[in-house]
């Protein structure tokens, strides 16, 4: 019989006792969700401003995705890819044609299509561009996140996330975020480059934003030297920065436009979180037939990749992005929370940098990265009813649902504007 949970305290104690400590999470015990809001055990209701890290765009439990959930779930959950199911082709038609792709590679988890994308770019790498056997090169930026594998932290420079998991896949060279020379330099100093790995927004890094240009640049520089560009919106994709991609750009429509001149097109799309809006995991690898063609039976897979229940939940998430305009509400709101923010930098001392695109954003705290000031602004708001975790020690990122209304919206400007200049009169006395 599973233990009744009676207090934050008691089922903290438990997961302390008997979980792995991996995660440092905030003190707070959640029992219920609903669209914006979660709630704790002891009833308090919150206004959440992190959206499981971005998984939850369409908002907790929403109604349409946890129907579909409960219709696959009494007719067909699991196969395997032994046998064909019924609802993964029309998924693979589905999403091939919202994102404007030829085929997908489904998985599961975000790292996991991380690294189905690695491993197609280094099929493709020596079969259709001719790089020699075992030299395949990836470059990625420095302060990337891509996951938690044993592969993808070896070419993270994350030394808490890396130290003592080696030996490293060895094959990845890391230049700066942001940096167009940097990127040339090594394109052209390393000729068995196979694909340029890149979150076009750096989300865990802090939401580091590179210049409006650095992606269209960086692709015209891998087309020049025959290189993939992949792009990991895993995070940042899905309307999570006011457009259906980061790699739309200024394009706000929910992906079902002719491509606006400022879409830059990656060879490889690689996708997680939203795809399911937080209620299972799902994934998906995206390419065109010259690139995705490289991949035979027995060559990647997974037992649960492309389950009919997944599919059906991705499709449900999908579609409600597009039927909500979630892209054009996070576009819209983003722009007044930057605002609010900027409002409340000229008040107060803490907050140094507001920083973002649609609703993933973040504000930097001003000081220094080992101090404890942004855990305790975030313990503070939680105390008022607004849940954030800082990233990188003194930033806090603010990513909530984005079916948020613009009168939520405020009350949560509201709740951090008063946190953070309460919270300087108490540092100050
Ligand atoms: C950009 C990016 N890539 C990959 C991942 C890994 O996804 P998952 O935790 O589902 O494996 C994340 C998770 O935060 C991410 O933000």
């Amino acid at each position: 019989m599973m233990q009744e949970i009676s207090s934050s305290k008691e089922a903290i104690q438990l997961e302390h006792i008997h979980g792995a400590h991996n995660y440092h999470p905030l003190p707070v015990v959640l029992t219920k969700g609903e669209g914006v809001f979660l709630w704790d055990v002891e009833g308090k209701k919150y206004f959440d401003f992190l959206s499981a890290y971005s998984a939850v765009n369409q908002g907790h439990c929403h109604p349409r995705i946890k129907e579909a959930l409960i219709a696959q779930a009494g007719t067909l959950t699991l196969t395997s890819r032994a046998f064909h199911n019924d609802v993964l082709g029309p998924y693979e038609k589905y999403i091939t044609e919202y994102f404007g792709f030829d085929k997908v590679l489904p998985m599961n988890t975000g790292v996991e299509a991380v690294e189905t994308a690695i491993k197609i770019a280094r099929k493709w790498g020596y079969e259709k561009k001719g790089v020699p056997e075992q030299q395949a090169k990836i470059i990625v930026a420095e302060n990337n996140f891509h996951g938690r594998t044993t592969t993808v932290i070896s070419f993270s420079n994350d030394e808490n996330a890396r130290k003592n998991f080696g030996p490293y896949t060895p094959g990845f060279i890391r230049i700066p975020y942001n940096d167009l020379t940097a990127l040339k330099a090594a394109l052209t100093n390393h000729p068995e480059t196979v694909a340029f790995l890149i979150e076009p927004i750096q989300g865990e890094a802090g939401v580091n934003t590179p210049d409006e240009d650095y992606m269209m640049q960086a692709k015209k520089l891998c087309q020049e030297h025959q290189t993939l560009l992949l792009a990991d919106e895993i995070q940042t994709g899905i309307g999570r920065t006011g457009s259906l991609l980061a790699v739309c750009g200024n394009c706000s429509c929910e992906g079902h436009c002719e491509k606006q001149e400022s879409y830059v097109e990656p060879d490889i799309l690689i996708l997680g979180k939203a795809l399911s809006g937080g209620f299972f995991p799902v994934s998906a690898v995206l390419a065109n037939n010259p690139i995705m063609e490289v991949i035979h039976p027995g060559q990647h897979g997974s037992t649960f990749g492309g389950n009919p229940l997944g599919a059906k939940i991705a499709i449900t998430a999908l579609e409600i992005v597009r039927d909500e305009k979630l892209s054009q509400n996070a576009r819209a709101l983003g722009k007044v929370f930057r605002e609010r923010m900027e409002l409340l930098a000229e008040k107060s001392h803490w907050v140094k940098l507001v920083r973002g695109w649609g609703l993933l954003n973040a504000i930097v705290i001003n000081d220094s990265p080992d101090s404890s000031t942004a855990w305790d602004i975030c313990v503070a708001l939680k105390d008022n009813g607004l849940l954030a975790k800082p990233t990188h020690g003194n930033i806090i990122r603010f990513a909530p649902p984005l079916v948020m209304s613009m009168e939520e919206l405020h009350s949560c400007c509201d709740i951090i504007e008063k946190t953070i200049l309460a919270f300087e009169k108490t540092e100050v006395e």
